[in-house]
């Protein structure tokens, strides 16, 4: 029976609960046990130790008295924490709020009931700076063996997938040092041999290759377009320019596919910077153009990582001048920010993550000691099995070839087959 463990990494996007519901369920029907993981990585360092154990006495303003009432409501704690400040301030949460109790959590049928409605991630999620160190992946392991878990399945970006291969490739080396120190049986060392990981890509960036689509980019863009819509009719109203800041790290998918689905009159992304020397009179010309035949608004999106083809950033504010001081327009800049990456998952970051979990499960259950670690992706609209490691290297010589102004080779690596 495969004791199986999902947890969620990196930045949040949604489409990640609906992971999690659709993993859980599935390893149930398939015979398998479930675990949750709380706070991503961090929470397989923190595990269920005694010190995480707190008596509900919360903080004054942090107060629930149907939790004081329930401690062991699952769900409620989970929306609400345990609500105890940490005092380490380690993982993603200097000083702030977390959780506490217990990381790793039994999970059944019910637990994960209507999770695909629910935006972010509700078992939380951390950049853990612990679980990069080897003495951090050895007390997690030792937390998974304690609990029986024997695979693994990690939503998040690629550092979090990077993560999860080190992971797995260290195991056989981590199981026999807690071997050596006593801290699990014969018995214990022999079923615990291998790890199975099988992860998943949640990223509102879409900016993992190998894969068509990343879970959560699809309702961040839905975000963004009900953003340019709303501006677009105050826009319109004072015959105005708007320049929009948009998310996406060093990718410009989210900023190119917002430019499409909203008709805006000029886009900046990374994968193809404009000429340093001439950009502004280009888009000064576009945008002339299109007010020349009665445009009453500009709408322009910069994507985060935009830069010029001297690899220097392109700045929302400074577009905002190059409008104002050369096309005399009254011009605001709006950054989108964390808004694109909350709120309800849109219907693809419900199908995706529920088609992508069952393959998950079932990638983990064909898992031997001779399969690499599988990334699920998608397509042409097919949910496929990529092996992991191959797909973050490739990401990872996208953003070197960025780095090195090689645009075709960035472009042609990121999707080798729409360059073909
Ligand atoms: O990777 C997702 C993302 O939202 C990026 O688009 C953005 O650059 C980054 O995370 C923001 O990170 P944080 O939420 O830590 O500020």
């Amino acid at each position: 029976k495969m004791k199986l463990a999902v947890l969620t990494s990196g930045g949040d996007s949604a489409g990640m609960n609906a992971v999690v519901r659709a993993v859980v369920k599935t390893a149930i029907i398939k015979g398998c046990e479930t675990w949750i993981v709380r706070e991503g990585y961090e929470g397989l360092v923190r595990g269920n130790s005694e010190g995480n154990r707190h008596t509900y006495s919360l903080e004054k303003g942090t107060s629930s008295p149907r939790l004081k009432e329930h401690p062991d409501d699952f769900v409620h704690n989970l929306r609400y924490g345990d609500g105890e400040l940490l005092k380490d301030g380690t993982g993603d949460h200097p000083g702030g709020r977390t959780l506490r109790g217990r990381y790793i959590v039994r999970v059944g049928w019910d637990d994960v009931r209507g999770w695909f409605a629910e935006g972010g991630t509700l078992i939380g999620t951390a950049r853990s700076t612990t679980f990069r160190t080897r003495d951090g992946r050895l007390t997690a392991a030792h937390n998974m063996i304690k609990e029986g878990i024997d695979a693994l399945v990690v939503c998040g970006g690629d550092g979090s997938l990077t993560g999860a291969d080190v992971f797995r490739a260290e195991w056989p080396g981590l199981v026999t040092e807690l071997r050596q120190q006593g801290k699990i049986t014969e018995d214990q060392a022999s079923k615990h041999a291998h790890l199975k990981i099988v992860g998943l890509v949640g990223s509102i960036d879409n900016d993992m290759s190998m894969t068509d689509l990343t879970i959560g980019a699809p309702t961040a863009l839905h975000r963004i377009c009900e953003a340019i819509d709303n501006i677009n009719s105050t826009a319109f109203s004072h015959s105005r320019a708007f320049v929009l800041e948009v998310m996406g790290r060093h990718c410009g998918w989210l900023a190119l596919m917002a430019g499409v689905s909203c008709g805006a009159d000029f886009i900046f992304i990374p994968e193809s910077p404009p000429d340093a020397d001439r950009w502004e009179d280009e888009m000064c010309q576009m945008i002339q153009k299109h007010r020349d035949v009665g445009k009453r608004k500009t709408i322009v999106i910069v994507a985060e990582g935009a830069i010029d083809s001297k690899l220097q950033p392109i700045h929302a504010e400074f577009v905002k001048n190059v409008l104002s001081e050369r096309l005399g327009l009254d011009t605001r800049v709006t950054t989108l920010g964390h808004t694109q990456r909350g709120g309800k998952p849109c219907a693809m970051d419900r199908i995706l993550p529920t088609l992508q979990g069952v393959e998950a499960v079932e990638a983990l259950l064909e898992s031997t000691p001779d399969t690499p670690s599988y990334m699920i992706g998608v397509r042409e609209n097919k949910i496929t099995r990529v092996p992991l490691m191959e797909a973050v290297k490739m990401t990872r010589e996208v953003a070197q070839a960025i780095a090195e102004k090689d645009f075709p080779k960035a472009m042609s690596l990121r999707d080798p087959e729409f360059c073909e």
